[in-house]
């Protein structure tokens, strides 16, 4: 299934030492040059790194890895960016399912094994008009963290998952080259059968469980899906509602 080497995802790499963040550094990049599509930026430190809604993305120098790559999405419409949140989630879980069994993503693009977070995902898409200018997928996998802060709710790592160290440089390659499967058939515009995989693979869904809405109400439902901006469809009391990322949280 896996092809040895990337075409262009992941060919041009930018790496440091420390930064602030591989998104803030590719956001600057790209809006002073035009770095060649598939460019990414690796760093084994970042002193801010950026997770989603705000939060702080937290890594231990030198042991995870921490990602950027420009893409520049010409043939999919900005009413369908989630298809990036998607497919990046994809690749990331392809990659984690070499090492590790019952991996899937939790919407929209954490993804989990079993009830644990191994990585996250943060899509920064920049809009002109009806299309998307360029995207930059940051991708966080923790690798061979054993230890982390007590206020982290449920991380793992692949270390922690099956007792080895990994070469963070391998994990990086294979990651490209799965991002770049799903690149190509997001620009062959086989858009059901991307969203179909992202369905099969999504935590919890057809399972009842337990969610809070942004006014802390607890409710129960049953996730079936996603609507066409990404939204989450949880079946409450025989009504299906969408909610925004903003509007819902799982209890795990
Ligand atoms: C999340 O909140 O789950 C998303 C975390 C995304 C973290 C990655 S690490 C590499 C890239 N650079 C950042 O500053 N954030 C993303």
């Amino acid at each position: 299934m896996i092809t040895l080497e990337p075409l262009f995802v992941g060919k041009n790499v930018i790496h440091f030492e420390a930064i602030h963040s591989t998104n803030t550094y590719a956001t600057e990049l790209i809006s002073k040059t035009n770095p060649p599509e598939g460019t990414c930026i690796i760093s084994d430190f970042q002193s801010a790194g950026k997770g989603q809604i705000g939060r702080y993305w937290h890594s231990e120098a030198g042991k995870n890895l921490l990602i950027s790559f420009i893409l520049y999405p010409k043939s999919l419409a900005a009413t369908d960016q989630f298809y990036l949140n998607i497919i990046s989630g994809l690749a990331v879980m392809d990659v984690v399912s070499s090492f590790c069994q019952d991996v899937s993503i939790k919407w929209p693009n954490d993804i989990y094994v079993q009830n644990k977070k191994i990585a996250g995902i943060l899509v920064q898409n920049t809009l002109r008009g009806k299309d998307i200018k360029a995207t930059i997928i940051g991708i966080g996998l923790n690798i061979n963290e054993t230890t982390f802060p007590q206020d982290l709710p449920n991380p793992t790592s692949l270390a922690l998952e099956n007792g080895e160290i990994h070469s963070i440089e391998n994990i990086r390659i294979l990651l490209a080259v799965r991002l770049e499967y799903y690149y190509n058939k997001l620009n062959a515009h086989h858009l059901a059968s991307i969203k179909q995989q992202y369905l099969k693979h999504m935590y919890r869904k057809n399972i009842e469980g337990s969610f809070l809405l942004s006014d802390e109400t607890k409710i129960n439902g049953t996730i079936t899906g996603i609507d066409n901006d990404g939204r989450l469809l949880i079946l409450v009391e025989g009504q299906i509602t969408a909610f925004a990322f903003r509007e819902i949280r799982y209890v795990i």
